[in-house]
């Protein structure tokens, strides 16, 4: 085929949405809508996408360049009229030397690459022909414009939903919004188009009946699996439960076991061996190693989970690290910039933001860990907490490789334990402790011998004044 470029439309308002953003940014597995159509039409042949822009181009700009650099541009629609208009803007950025072109809509996310690849072979198969587009049949047609066909049964239209007459409403077979045009075609017909119909815009559909006049069209089935358009909330539910779906099977045919009811992003990597269970929440820029368990409800953004480390239950980590065989929770929390050292333990109730805890060591219960540093072995007792902020300032916390520090003990930042020192239970720690020392700052413990029976006295006693003044 000569060279291929992609138009992706995506200056639509999506009124639909009812959504102060626009339609192409809302998230489906973790990516903008829009990504997954020009992800798919770079991959079926083209090496360049010129995407049509308007409500909300900045932010839509910004993003596609981000991901796929060099290989997308922008051509700007304003005020938007209809899918026609808006390919029109792309005809200035589309090379002279383009042979075809395959245009495809900004909302329909499950489009797959082999569609499109068929799709392009069929057009340049059938040269005659200037178009070649998908076509399927689907259980609830409402919304799509619906394919005409004649009685030799070739497609000689599309009418769009609000244009149909009550014959054509009960047509289940749809336009899935996907095309594959001769460039000269393409340019020729735009500038034939018209705009009156029910919506008075410029219908990129009607390039398929000018299609049948010159020289025909291809029609190429598709499953209506992957060809959904996403206009409402409701869609975007839909489309977004079968990208999950999508992406649980083919983790789990890379080796990994997937439970029912996890839901994890497409930007998310887990190796094989790995064990993902019921109600885990996977987001962002994800990794699980291999042979990692990831247990019953726990949420992990933008984290790195190393081999053979297991997140026992509702645990909640965000751009965190945890090294190999490491265990953390149930119901601990790390906050960005943890790094959970190989073999390390963090256990229930356990917060940490900002702190290494260096290899072996241990912080089994209830404890605060902020900007600190716990060296090898070292083990915190529970309800210790660093205490890292002066209301205007975060402090750094050290404890030394093998140190201990003793139950429910407060480390006022900034502070070094040293190696292998010993911190008592219950301890305030203010100042620096030396290693192998022992610091103990807490008061004294006073016994009194038979007091106890003696309070016990005087305030029976207190007791009895009180109910009887009340007479
Ligand atoms: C469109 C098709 C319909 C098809 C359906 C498939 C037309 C006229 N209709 O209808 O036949 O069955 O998709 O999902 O093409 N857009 C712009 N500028 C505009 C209008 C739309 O860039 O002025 C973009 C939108 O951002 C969107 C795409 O084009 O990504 C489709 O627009 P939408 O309004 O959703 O069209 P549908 O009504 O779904
Ligand atoms: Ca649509």
């Amino acid at each position: 085929m000569s060279q291929l470029v992609a138009v992706v439309l995506a200056a639509g308002l999506g009124k639909r949405m009812k959504s102060a953003s626009p339609k192409v940014l809302h998230p489906i597995a973790g990516r903008p809508l829009v990504h997954y159509p020009v992800a798919a039409a770079l991959l079926s042949g083209a090496d360049h996408a010129v995407v049509v822009v308007g409500r909300g181009r900045e932010a839509v700009e910004t993003y596609l360049g981000g991901a796929f650099g060099q290989r997308v541009s922008f051509a700007t629609q304003s005020p938007q009229l209809g899918t026609g208009h808006a390919a029109m803007q792309a005809l200035p950025l589309i090379p002279a030397d383009a042979g075809y072109v395959v245009v495809v809509y900004g909302d329909t996310p499950l489009v797959v690459v082999d569609d499109l690849r068929r799709l392009c072979a069929a057009a340049s198969a059938t040269p005659g022909a200037p178009l070649a587009m998908l076509t399927c049949r689907v259980a609830a047609p409402g919304g799509y414009g619906r394919i005409l066909r004649d009685t030799n049964h070739r497609v000689i239209g599309v009418r769009e939903d609000r244009d149909l007459s009550e014959a054509e409403r009960g047509l289940d077979e749809v336009n899935p919004g996907m095309y594959c045009m001769r460039a000269d075609f393409l340019r020729e017909g735009l500038g034939r188009l018209e705009n009156r119909n029910a919506q008075g815009e410029y219908y990129l559909t009607d390039l398929v009946e000018m299609a049948v006049q010159r020289g025909g069209v291809v029609d190429v089935p598709g499953a209506p699996d992957n060809l959904v358009g996403v206009n409402d909330r409701a869609q975007l539910a839909e489309a977004e439960e079968r990208m999950i779906a999508r992406i649980l099977r083919r983790i789990r045919l890379e080796g990994a076991t997937i439970r029912q009811g996890a839901v994890i992003d497409d930007t998310v990597e887990v190796q094989a061996d790995a064990v993902i269970e019921t109600g885990v929440v996977l987001r962002g820029r994800t990794r699980i190693g291999e042979g990692a368990r990831i247990d019953v409800g726990c949420v992990v953004t933008d984290s790195i989970v190393e081999p053979g480390a297991h997140l026992k239950p509702y645990s909640v980590l965000t751009s965190a690290r945890v090294g190999r065989a490491a265990q953390i929770g149930p119901f601990a929390h790390l906050r960005p910039d943890s790094v959970i050292g190989e073999e390390a333990h963090v256990g229930n109730f356990v917060e940490t933001k900002k702190t290494v805890m260096h290899r072996k060591s241990k912080a089994n219960h209830l404890a605060y860990l902020g900007d600190g540093e716990i060296g090898e072995g070292a083990n915190i007792g529970a309800g210790t907490i660093f205490c890292n902020y002066d209301g205007y300032q975060k402090h750094k916390t050290t404890i030394g490789r093998g140190a201990f520090i003793g139950s429910d003990s407060q480390l006022v930042a900034p502070v070094v334990v040293g190696d292998g020192a010993y911190v008592g239970t219950g301890s305030t720690i203010t100042k620096d402790v030396p290693a192998d020392a022992l610091a103990i700052g807490r008061a004294r413990q006073e016994n009194k011998e038979g007091y106890a029976t003696r309070l016990r006295g005087r305030l029976a006693a207190a007791k009895e004044a009180a109910a009887g003044s009340k007479g």
